[in-house]
């Protein structure tokens, strides 16, 4: 497994993560991300999951690297800190290693979030804050207003759709966070289980990722997940319910598409 910078902690997490929207609870699937050298486990207060990875995580916490996410309903401060506490009762741990914003809040002020962001991070129940779903603006807004009322914590993620199928963050959001040194944390990148559809629909584009596959002895789902970790800030959280598709989704890291290979998929894309 490779690793990446997250944001300029000086930390580095798995470049293939694992996401639990939708996951059922079998705890073998989420040890299973241990033995492969990649415990990066992304879940949220919405997902009502946390429990799971709780129980799947017991007594062996310090091996994860556990990012959980807090609802737009939930950023005023006082909201954020007593969901934040919430989260770490369901997850059974003390501290949240990345607290991401699950989505902008349409009318709650980023300054007032934030201040809650800061007082959760200052009483240590939470390392490190990311954003989700956030524009390059508001992004800049949400980094901008962390350090000022934290005392110069950074926003260090940004947590958005993006895969072969979903690539509206390459015009911008994804050259801003190579350059001030964010991470991606990409999510869907086998188009949310409809996989299947997608590529029947786009005959030229399944050529292509075939062919990849092919060339490289991988499978499908493994040239769409080394696609999605190719800019050194990208990680991918792709979720599976089948312990032997951990296997195969965690052998996407360790080798990389070549520079024709990457090129017909996007020119298929
Ligand atoms: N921040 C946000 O707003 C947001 C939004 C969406 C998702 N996310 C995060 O990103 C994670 C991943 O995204 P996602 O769940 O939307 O979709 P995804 O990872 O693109 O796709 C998951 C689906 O693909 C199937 N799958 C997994 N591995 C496969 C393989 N090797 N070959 C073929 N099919 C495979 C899974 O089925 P099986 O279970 O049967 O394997 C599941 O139905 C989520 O769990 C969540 O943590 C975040």
């Amino acid at each position: 497994m490779r690793y990446k910078p997250l944001g300029d902690t000086g930390v580095q997490i798995p470049e293939v993560g694992f996401g639990t929207w939708l996951y059922k609870g079998d705890r073998s699937v989420i040890r299973r991300t241990l033995e492969l050298d990649g415990p990066f486990i992304d879940t949220a207060e919405s997902y009502r999951t946390e429990n799971y990875v709780g129980q799947a995580i017991r007594g062996q916490r310090e091996a994860y690297f556990i990012a959980t996410k807090v609802s737009p309903e939930n950023h005023r401060a006082a909201d954020l800190v007593r969901s934040c506490d919430r989260s770490l009762a369901r997850l059974g741990i003390d501290v949240i290693d990345l607290y991401q914003l699950h989505a902008p809040s349409p009318s709650i002020p980023i300054e007032e979030t934030m201040e809650g962001m800061a007082r959760v991070i200052k009483e240590g129940k939470v390392r490190f804050a990311g954003v989700s779903n956030f524009s390059v603006e508001q992004m800049k807004a949400a980094d901008a207003a962390l350090r000022d009322l934290s005392g110069g914590h950074r926003v260090v993620a940004n947590q958005v759709l993006y895969s072969v199928f979903a690539r509206g963050i390459e015009a911008d959001l994804l050259p801003y966070c190579e350059e001030n040194r964010v991470t991606v944390i990409g999510y869907s990148p086998l188009a949310q289980g409809r996989l299947g559809g997608e590529l029947k629909n786009r005959p030229e584009l399944s050529a292509a990722l075939e062919r990849a596959a092919a060339e490289t002895g991988k499978t499908v789902a493994q040239a769409l997940i080394n696609w999605a970790v190719r800019s050194p800030w990208a990680v991918t959280i792709p979720a599976t319910n089948r312990v032997e598709r951990v296997d195969e989704n965690y052998a996407a890291s360790d080798w990389r598409l070549t520079d024709a290979q990457y090129a017909a998929i996007n020119a298929a894309a």
